[in-house]
């Protein structure tokens, strides 16, 4: 959700932030925008729309900032594009996260005479950057500026031409690299040229000319470290999108997100002496709730919850509750919000992450990677099947189970990948110009229905809704009529039931794709994937994948970056 990247060093910098910028795009592609400190003083270039499609500005700099936006205050157009600077052109900013009391600093800013072009709660901030510069040193005209703002943020200013940052709330990481000094909202921009980052933690602020890191008034110690994740894994390839690429990539990433250390007896351990809550946003709360089933097996009652719809179980969390925070980017507002509530209350906190050193990574008792590697996809793909192999481990070793079922599901992937690819792009070129979908199953594959809808609705647009099976005749029937598309999931466990709500639906004239180890007539396409008990959600997943994918590309849209879209949702 918008994403920041300052550079200051030996090189050229425009060029490296323009390359970063794209690397980031998946936070945000509503608009994009580059300032660059010159001979000439500051040089700002903004467009509106997706800097992948853009040509590079050319300014003779060192030093730059830039943006790639997803719009919360105010409209896509150019003027809202960041940087924002204040209006002698001298301080330029770029911001991630929501200055909650922008509406009361720019009535007090404009009675000083500030005069705002935008309509973004960003452009506060140059402005008071600039209120507090005139009058103060550099250091103290920034920690006024901050102990003004109220909401959550990362921003990069250049003032009186230094590169200054500042987080509270939002992600920012500095990557020390031979030939100078990046500072991003995301490890990927700056990859390509060095793995050793300094993660900064709310309240940090400094100036990128200074090895000092502050907090307040305080200097703080924030230790270096050195990321594991291939600067290969960030780049597409020879794939004609990210969202390929990464389907494909589970054919490791699934094994390796099994291989775990001790961590994961420590959380079964946990795990089996607790009421456990599992919190997560869009595909992470999916496959928690999927994941629910399984650890009810294995006596856990574990609740899913939205982590936007935490609030209710609030009153019942105290120091005999265990929070399982799923999330790929470590960094989504409404989880961090939710584990934040929970830990008042001296909850314990398991993460389960894909983003190594993000805030959610960093803030749990236990913390258990995802070893997924960057996914930049906007959609969850590799994670979402990481996740689920990693909660399945967790389930296995509370019921003291060898994981080889899992290892058996892991090495049949590249084979459910290969099977379902041409039969997914069948049905793509089948289904492009339906107008809903319906994905229906049972037990975990219920909320594995939703995840599918999911993915249908956000990389493709076509309407999708995914439901409990039974619940199909409780409403929703009433939308089937001939030639609607119903996506059924079944098992061993759920079939005959699944298969009863299968010929409900196909009595009315449905198309039923059934997604089943075994075929049946009810099935008008049938796609065949391996049941292996509890193993079978991961491996269901693969197929409506690959299908969302196709399904985006008949119909011309850009599975990477669906519309409206971010990948890591850093507001509530
Ligand atoms: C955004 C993305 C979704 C993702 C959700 C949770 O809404 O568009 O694809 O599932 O965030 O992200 P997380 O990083 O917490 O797993």
């Amino acid at each position: 959700m918008c994403g920041i990247l300052g550079y200051e060093g030996a090189l050229q910098a425009t060029p490296l932030i323009f390359k970063g910028l794209k690397q980031l795009s998946y936070r945000g592609y509503d608009s994009w925008g580059i300032c660059a400190q010159t001979k000439k003083g500051l040089q700002t270039f903004k467009r509106v729309g997706d800097i992948t499609k853009s040509n590079e500005p050319k300014f003779d700099s060192t030093k730059a900032i830039g943006h790639t936006r997803w719009a919360t205050h105010g409209k896509v157009t150019q003027k809202n594009a960041h940087p924002h600077l204040n209006e002698s052109g001298t301080i330029a900013v770029v911001h991630n996260g929501i200055i909650e009391n922008a509406d009361d600093l720019r009535l007090a800013l404009e009675d000083e005479g500030y005069k705002f072009k935008s309509e973004t709660d960003t452009e506060v901030i140059p402005h008071l950057l600039d209120y507090f510069a005139k009058r103060y040193d550099d250091h103290t005209a920034l920690l006024k500026t901050l102990k003004h703002l109220k909401g959550s943020y990362a921003f990069l200013a250049l003032l009186k031409g230094r590169l200054a940052f500042a987080r509270d709330g939002s992600p920012l990481v500095i990557g020390l690299s031979n030939s100078g000094k990046f500072i991003s909202s995301d490890i990927p921009s700056f990859l390509h040229h060095t793995r050793k980052t300094i993660v900064l933690e709310d309240g940090d602020w400094g100036f990128a000319d200074e090895d000092r890191i502050y907090s307040g008034k305080e200097i703080v110690s924030r230790p270096a470290r050195i990321e594991s994740w291939d600067v290969e894994v960030a780049k597409k390839g020879t794939y004609p999108h990210f969202m390929l690429k990464e389907i494909e990539e589970q054919q490791m990433t699934i094994r390796k997100a099994l291989n775990q250390d001790g961590r994961i007896k420590i959380a079964a351990d946990l795990l089996s002496r607790s009421e456990v809550y599992i919190l997560g946003c869009g595909t992470s709360y999916n496959t928690g709730a999927i994941a629910s089933y399984e650890l009810a097996k294995a006596g856990i009652r574990a609740i899913p919850s939205l982590a936007s719809e935490f609030e209710p179980h609030l009153p019942f969390i105290n120091e005999d509750s265990i929070i399982i925070a799923l999330s790929q980017s470590g960094e989504t507002k409404d989880v961090i919000d939710a584990v934040r509530e929970a830990k008042k209350k001296q909850a314990k906190i398991i993460s389960i992450v894909n983003t190594p050193g993000s805030t959610l990574a960093r803030g749990a008792d236990i913390h258990i990677p995802m070893k997924s590697g960057p996914e930049i996809c906007v959609l969850s793909t590799k994670s979402a099947t990481a996740q689920l192999a990693i909660l399945s481990l967790l389930t296995h070793e509370i019921e003291n189970k060898s994981p080889d079922l899992l290892r058996e599901a892991a090495a049949c992937a590249p084979h459910v990948i290969a099977q379902t690819k041409r039969v997914a792009k069948q049905l793509a070129k089948k289904l492009k110009d339906t107008r809903s979908i319906f994905t229906i199953g049972r037990g975990p594959l219920a909320p594995l229905a939703r995840e599918a809808a999911l993915k249908i609705k956000e990389v493709s647009y076509i309407h999708a809704e995914g439901m409990p099976a039974g619940e199909l005749k409780h409403g929703p029937i009433a939308l089937i009529e001939p030639g609607v598309p119903v996506i059924v999931f079944a098992d061993s466990n759920t079939r005959t039931l699944t298969i009863s709500n299968a010929l409900e639906v196909k009595a009315r004239g449905a198309y039923v794709i059934g997604i089943d180890s075994k075929n049946h007539p009810a099935y008008d396409t049938h796609i065949q994937i391996p049941d292996i008990e509890e193993a079978t959600p991961m491996l269901a997943l693969l197929p409506i994948q690959l299908l969302s994918y196709y399904l985006a590309l008949e119909r011309g849209c850009d599975p990477d970056k669906p519309r409206n879209l971010a990948k890591s949702v850093t507001v509530r």
